[in-house]
Order: structure tokens, then C-alpha cells, then sequence
């Protein structure tokens, strides 16, 4: 469901200067934009294509239009019918199927004056019809192959299933577990962030980005930009924030997914320091554009124009001008633009040249994607057949759930379970199917996907004997329900008394040799609007883990959620505690694997776990303050004025980067093949990492560097590098990092990418918090470009 927009008074247009900025006085590394935007046989093309078009013929491709999921039933209504064969329409998203996209496309193209062939886009987020982990699982991996991969089959799948153009990836920095869409985009850390935005842009868009194959996908980045940083993690809340930070902190991956050549952005509901994103010419065109030589078109965010009158900024038809003025090229459902730009033409608040630029940045993109030679792009229900959820994407979907899943703890080697002897299958997650293929799974069919009894019925046999009890509803809060089923409608709450219900469950753990409770948030309870103030364990499952821990039986809990939870109780009193996020159409399958063993626990988390959601925002690569607060030194106990909680710690529950294994590994002390690097030069850092436990497994080898005193104060730590190995019981490997001086260089307060001459630390270990430490010397001055 989408929002709806509503009209709002004039505001000053005076608020849309928004805040002084800095010149950019060196300019980042320039863009290696991949994309054929230049080719002159394309330009010729469209060049002789938009000669023939009417003006309002240019503006209908400007128009993305939502024509609903049902294709079974009327696809599209009258006016989208008509406005399709008048040529006013650009692109359509929200539908699939061969099918439905060629009764589409055949209107546009037999129907329409010119025959330009629609663009479909979809939500195709982490999946089309085999669905993967949720993005945030996705990049708890730290496996950039099994990223890409995921993006592969998404494109492979939705690609046959009539459409050209995913809205994915999502690499929007978040450090703000309340904010529900922290589920939809790969965590907190910009250098995690842009690897696995390259990795999602390879895995759609195919090797070279050459669209022209029937297998590829465009791209959308998205949301441009900062939709993260929410205050309050209140979703589409106002950002506000310095340049320095946004070039350091926010930017990286949206500029590594242009590097890579991403076809399209979506610009964000949010506004920047007081100017919309849709309607942020800084942002659009300066940055994206001008300083990144971003070569596609901007898609908005749905009805993200119309939003801008309520953000204060104009009426319809000024916030239109606002929009194609700053660099939205396609005004996706809102038809803002096909409402006024003819006016707004007439009135002189846009030209020619600016409607024409962003017809000619859509064609391109029909263009790129093959669409004048091919508007099919050779889909038909025989492909679709042999291609969607076949047996190597459903294989593929389930070992990289696997990798995604972070064991948080794992006390007396509860876990791995054996193959033998009761479990007592308990919480309101063990037998459901919705919730593990997650929000933003639109093509996604739950009924397929795999339960965890299912899953475990399926990896044990007969081997093990299975008792389920429900123990608990989702939640008490009858209104969160009512909420969440008026969208989805999937939470059916048990009507018995809540005690009744845990006490069926203690039974069930009673007789049992091992509790395996399967606890968290419902998938709705994540993804768009969908921001939580508390983010513990909703209270009747709390209420549940208490009750189990009093049988005394090992309480193994499995966790299914979108965003870091607080889970200090669970810490303290679980035997084990598996997060496996939403994992997807074979999730069941997968928690299997893991819990018996067939596959050894690698994931580490890309979002810090708060204690409390009072610490947030709380993550690893943070500032120092000129009082920090050392927990380690006992005379600090009772100081006073340094930067504290008098309640809490400052430490998280669990820190960035982190996550167990069934096995053991001891990492040596870092050794560099230099203690100085010069500006041309840089240095190797050699670690050894030994499996010192008893099972073969995978572990994250994670290098951070500081920048000990700079120009500005620099983050007490930030991910540089990391490499994850497969090790054998007791073998040993030695793993070479390269540092360069790039490495060292950050954006100082006028934007110059410098690296300052001075100490570096460095860190090694398996997770931001528990790492060995060198250091060198940057020597020779600036090494600025
Ligand atoms: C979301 C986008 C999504 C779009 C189209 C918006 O509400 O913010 O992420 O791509 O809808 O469904």
C-alpha cells in the first residue's frame, strides 16, 4: 500500500536554497561510469526518435505508473489503457507474469503513435520468485560472491518473467535500528556498503552491464540520498547533516553502485538539510551528475514529488518545475509531471531543454536495455517455466541463507543439536511460512517457502522426535496487530489465554531433551514505515524464554527479525542464540543446516546491537569525544564527568562485525611490511589465522584502520578491508592486506580527499571490537589528487 499525498498550502519558495555549501575543491575519483550513454549510434537514434515527438508525448515518458499486482483479474484500468495508446505513459511497475508485461508492451508498441516500448520495473528486492535472505541477512554474508549471486538469480528470474528493471539495490548507511528499512539495505558501514553495492549492481546488470542480454536487468539505486539517517529512525524523517559526513559516511555506496554503472537512481523521500532529495539540484545533478558522471535516468520515489508540497516546499505546480529543474527524470505514480510541465513550460519555470534532457535520459534507458529491438526481450511462458524457483536457484537460495546467519552465542556447545532424542519446537515463528521470505518480497509465494519445523523435519528425519507448541502470540498489542493485518493481514492471533499458551510450551520442554525456540518480529513488524520505539522482544515472547529457562533444559533461541534487537535477557540466559534475519523461500531448510551442523555458522553482523535502544545511534566508527569513558580501567568507575551513561555502559550488546562459529580461531599479530608509507607507495599487512577448534569453518579476517591525530578528529576506527577463508580443524593460513595510500584519505571539512601525514593504527581480528593492533607512519606531506 502506498501513501497517499495530500494538498498543502504555498510555502516561501525561499526555503529552497537550502544551506550554503562548500565548493568542492578537489573533486572525488572520477567516475568509470561503464555505461554507453556516449554512443553516438544511440544518440542518433533518439535524436531522430524525439524529433518526431509532441511535446506531450515527451512528457508521458516521464510517467511511471503503478498498474496493481492482480493479473489474473483486469490488469490495468481504463485511464492507464488509454493513457498507454495516447503514448503518456513511460514506464509501468507492479506487474509481472510474460503474460501481463506483453499485453502491455503490445499496447505501447501496436497501439502508440510512436511504438516506444514500456519499461517494467518491480520491487525485485532480495529475490523475484526464489527469495534470498532479507538485504540486511544478505550482507551479514561478508560473501560478496554469494551477494552477487543472489542478485543473478533475482535478474535471471524476474528478467523471465517480463521485466527489465529491479528496484534494488537499497544501499541507504543506517545506524538507527528503530528505522524499519534498515532491514531493506546492508547495515551501517560505508566501506561493507559500497562492496556490496558493486556486488548487487554486477549480479543484475551482468558482466559489463551490456543490458542488450535478455538476462540482465537495469538497476536502481536507491533512495538518494541519506534516506537512512531518519531522525529519530522515524521513516521518510528529515536528515540534516554535515557535508563532511555525508562524503565520508553516507555517500560511498551510492557513488561505488554509479562507478559500477548502475543504469538508474531512485531519488528518497527525505529531505537534506531542508531541501527535498526529489527536488535537491545539489544532489541530482551537482553530485550525481556533475561530480560522479552518473549517465542514466532518476526514477522518484513513489509520489515522492506530490510529497514535497507537505515538506513545505511549493504548490503542484511549483514543486513540479522544482523536481525536472534539480534532475528527477520520471515522476514515478504521483503524474505531477504530466499534470503541469506543459504549463510549467508555458509559464517559463522549465525549458525545452530540460524536458527534452530527461526524455532522452528515459530513452536511453529503454535503449540500453534493448527495448527498440526486442520490446519482449524474448520472454515467454516457456522460459518462465524452465527458469523461476528452478532446483539451482532454490540450492543457491539455500546455502546463502546459511552464510547469512550470525550466531550470536553458543555456551556449553549447545548447539550443534544432535540427530537424536525430543525437541521441543516452541515460539510463533517455529511453523510459519510468511515471515520468513520477509517484507518486500512481492513476486515471493509463501506457501512455498520452507518452516523451520519443516526445515528440521526435513534435515533430521525420523531421527528426531518433534513436539510443537506455539507458546506465544506475536504480540499483545492488539492495535500493532490490527496494524500490521490491515497491509498484510497474515497475523492471526491465538485467542487463548497467555498463560495457557505457555504452559503447553513448558510442557512440550519438559519432556524434551532441548528447547529450540523460534522468536522475533513478524516480517511486517520490518521494511517500509515500519519503525519501532522499543526494540526488545515483544513482551508475551519474552514471557515464554522465562518461563522455558525455568525447565532447566537447554533453550536454544532462533531468532527471526529485520533490524539489531535488544536482547540483554537473552544474552544472559539462552544456551545459544542463532539470528537467521528473514532467510528466505528455503529459510527452514536452511536454520536446519545449521542448528545439526551440515553447515558451521560464518555470518557476521553489519549493524551494531544496542543494549538499550537508549545508546542509539551506536556504532563502531564513531568519534572520540575529549572525555571518553574507559570501562576497562577501575578507577574510572565512579568518574563523573566523562562521556557516559549513569545506567548503562556505553559498550553495545553486540559489536559490529561479530559473530561466532562452531569452532575456534586464534589470529596472530599483525605484521607490516613497512612502518611508513608514502604517498605512491603502500604496505602489507600479513596475518595468520589457525582453526583451533574441532570443526572445519569459515571466519571473517576484518582490518580497521585509525587515523590517530588528523585535520579534523577521524573515526576511532573504520572497516578497510576483509577477507573470509574456509579453514580446516587445525590448519593455518596466512592472509596478505594491501594498504594504500587511498586507503588512508577521507574528505576533510572543504571536501579536499586527503590523506595527512601522521601515525595509523591498525586492527586485525574477527570482529570491530576484540582486534590486534600495529601501526605505521603516512610520511611526505599531502598525498591530495
Ligand atoms: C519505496 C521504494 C519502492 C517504491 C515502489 C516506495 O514506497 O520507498 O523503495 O521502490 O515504493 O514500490
Amino acid at each position: 500500500m502506498k501513501p497517499t499525498f495530500r494538498t498543502a498550502v504555498l510555502l516561501s519558495l525561499g526555503l529552497l536554497l537550502g544551506p550554503a555549501l562548500h565548493a568542492q575543491k578537489a573533486a572525488p575519483r572520477s567516475a568509470t561510469s561503464t555505461t554507453i550513454a556516449d554512443d553516438p549510434k544511440m544518440q542518433r537514434f533518439i535524436d531522430e526518435l524525439m524529433s518526431k515527438m509532441t511535446l506531450e508525448e515527451k512528457i508521458g515518458q516521464l510517467n511511471l505508473i503503478t498498474v496493481g499486482f492482480d493479473v489474473t483479474g483486469p490488469v490495468v484500468s481504463k485511464d492507464v489503457d488509454a493513457n498507454i495508446r495516447k503514448g503518456l505513459v513511460g514506464g509501468v511497475f507492479n506487474t509481472y507474469t510474460p503474460v501481463a508485461a506483453r499485453k502491455l508492451q503490445e499496447m505501447a508498441i501496436k497501439e502508440s503513435r510512436l511504438h516506444i516500448p514500456l519499461i517494467f520495473g518491480y520491487d525485485v528486492i532480495h529475490g523475484h520468485r526464489t527469495i534470498f535472505p532479507i538485504p540486511l541477512g544478505l550482507s551479514a554474508t561478508w560473501d560478496m560472491a554469494a551477494v552477487e549471486r543472489s542478485a543473478r538469480v533475482a535478474a535471471e528470474e524476474s528478467a523471465a518473467d517480463g521485466l527489465h528493471w529491479v528496484f534494488s539495490p537499497m544501499v541507504d548507511i543506517a545506524r538507527d535500528p528503530r528505522w524499519g528499512r534498515i532491514a531493506e539495505g546492508g547495515g551501517e558501514d560505508p566501506y561493507l556498503g559500497s562492496e556490496l553495492a558493486r556486488a548487487m549492481v554486477r549480479g543484475y546488470q551482468g558482466p559489463g552491464n551490456d543490458l542488450t542480454k535478455n538476462n540482465t536487468v537495469m538497476a536502481c539505486l536507491k533512495h538518494f540520498a541519506l534516506y537512512g539517517a531518519a531522525e529519530a529512525g522515524r521513516d521518510y524523517n528529515t536528515t540534516d547533516m554535515s557535508l563532511a559526513r555525508m562524503y565520508n559516511e553516507y555517500l560511498p555506496p551510492y557513488k561505488a553502485a554509479v562507478e559500477a554503472g548502475v543504469g538508474s537512481v531512485m531519488s528518497s523521500f527525505n529531505d537534506i538539510n531542508g531541501v527535498p532529495a526529489t527536488g535537491n539540484k545539489w544532489l541530482l545533478t551537482d553530485l550525481l551528475r556533475r561530480q560522479w558522471g552518473f549517465k542514466g535516468f532518476v526514477a522518484t520515489d513513489y509520489t515522492a514529488i506530490n510529497e514535497m508540497v507537505n515538506h513545505g516546499v511549493g504548490n503542484d505546480a511549483q514543486v513540479s518545475a522544482m523536481a525536472l529543474n534539480a534532475g528527477a527524470d520520471q515522476d514515478m505514480v504521483g503524474e505531477v509531471f504530466l499534470k503541469n510541465l506543459a504549463q510549467n513550460l508555458k509559464d517559463g519555470t522549465v525549458t525545452q531543454e530540460t524536458i527534452d534532457q530527461a526524455c532522452r535520459r528515459v530513452l536511453e534507458g529503454k535503449y540500453k536495455l534493448g527495448l527498440f529491438k526486442d520490446p519482449y526481450r524474448g520472454v515467454s511462458e516457456k522460459r518462465a517455466k524452465a527458469t523461476l524457483m528452478k532446483k539451482e536457484f532454490l540450492d543457491d537460495a539455500r546455502d546463502v541463507a546459511r552464510k547469512s546467519f550470525v550466531l550470536l552465542k553458543n555456551d556449553n556447545n549447545a548447539l550443534p543439536l544432535k540427530k537424536a532424542g525430543t525437541i521441543a519446537l516452541v515460539g510463533p515463528l517455529a511453523t510459519r511460512q510468511r515471515d520468513l521470505i520477509g517484507s518486500w518480497s512481492g513476486a515471493g509465494d509463501w506457501k512455498q517457502a520452507v518452516s523451520v519445523e519443516q526445515g528440521i523435519r526435513n534435515v533430521a528425519g525420523s531421527s528426531v522426535k518433534i513436539v510443537t507448541a506455539q507458546g506465544a502470540n506475536f504480540t499483545d498489542d492488539a492495535l500493532l496487530v490490527e496494524r500490521l493485518n490491515a497491509y498484510s493481514g497474515d497475523i492471526v492471533p491465538d485467542k487463548r489465554p497467555a498463560e495457557e499458551m505457555i504452559r503447553e510450551a513448558v510442557l512440550a520442554a519438559q519432556g524434551a531433551d532441548v528447547v529450540v525456540a523460534v522468536v522475533g518480529e513478524s516480517q511486517g513488524m520490518t521494511g517500509e514505515a515500519a519503525s519501532r520505539a522499543d526494540i526488545g522482544l515483544p513482551a508475551p515472547q519474552l514471557e515464554l524464554l522465562k518461563a522455558l529457562k525455568k525447565t532447566g533444559k537447554p533453550l536454544v533461541v532462533v531468532l527471526m527479525n529485520g533490524r539489531p534487537l535488544t536482547l540483554n535477557w537473552e544474552q544472559q540466559n539462552a544456551d545459544a542464540i542463532l539470528e537467521t534475519w528473514f532467510a528466505g523461500t528455503q529459510g527452514g531448510n536452511a536454520i536446519a543446516d545449521v542448528l545439526f551442523g551440515a553447515y558451521n555458522p560464518s555470518g557476521k553482523l553489519t549493524a551494531t546491537f544496542p543494549q538499550s535502544v537508549g545508546q542509539v545511534p551506536l556504532y563502531y566508527n564513531h568519534k572520540m569525544t575529549g572525555r571518553p569513558f574507559d570501562a576497562a580501567d577501575p578507577k574510572e568507575r565512579l568518574a563523573k564527568y566523562k562521556s557516559r551513561y549513569l545506567d548503562i555502559s556505553n559498550e553495545p550488546l553486540y559489536p559490529f562485525g561479530y559473530g561466532l562459529s562452531y569452532t575456534s580461531f586464534s589470529f596472530s599479530k599483525p605484521e607490516l611490511s613497512s612502518a611508513t608509507i608514502s604517498p605512491g607507495s603502500g604496505l602489507d599487512v600479513k596475518v595468520t589465522i589457525k582453526n583451533t577448534g574441532n570443526f572445519d569453518g569459515e571466519e571473517v579476517a576484518q582490518l580497521y584502520l585509525r587515523d590517530v591525530a588528523g585535520s579534523v578528529s577521524r573515526p576511532v576506527r573504520e572497516l578497510k578491508g576483509f577477507q573470509k577463508v574456509m579453514l580446516k580443524k587445525g590448519e593455518s593460513r596466512t592472509l596478505t592486506f594491501h594498504v594504500s595510500p587511498d586507503d588512508l584519505k577521507f574528505y576533510n571539512n572543504d571536501l579536499q580527499w586527503v590523506a595527512e601525514p601522521g601515525e595509523f593504527q591498525i586492527f586485525i581480528g574477527p570482529n570491530s571490537r576484540d582486534t590486534q593492533q600495529a601501526s605505521f607512519k603516512l610520511v611526505d606531506g599531502q598525498a591530495a589528487n
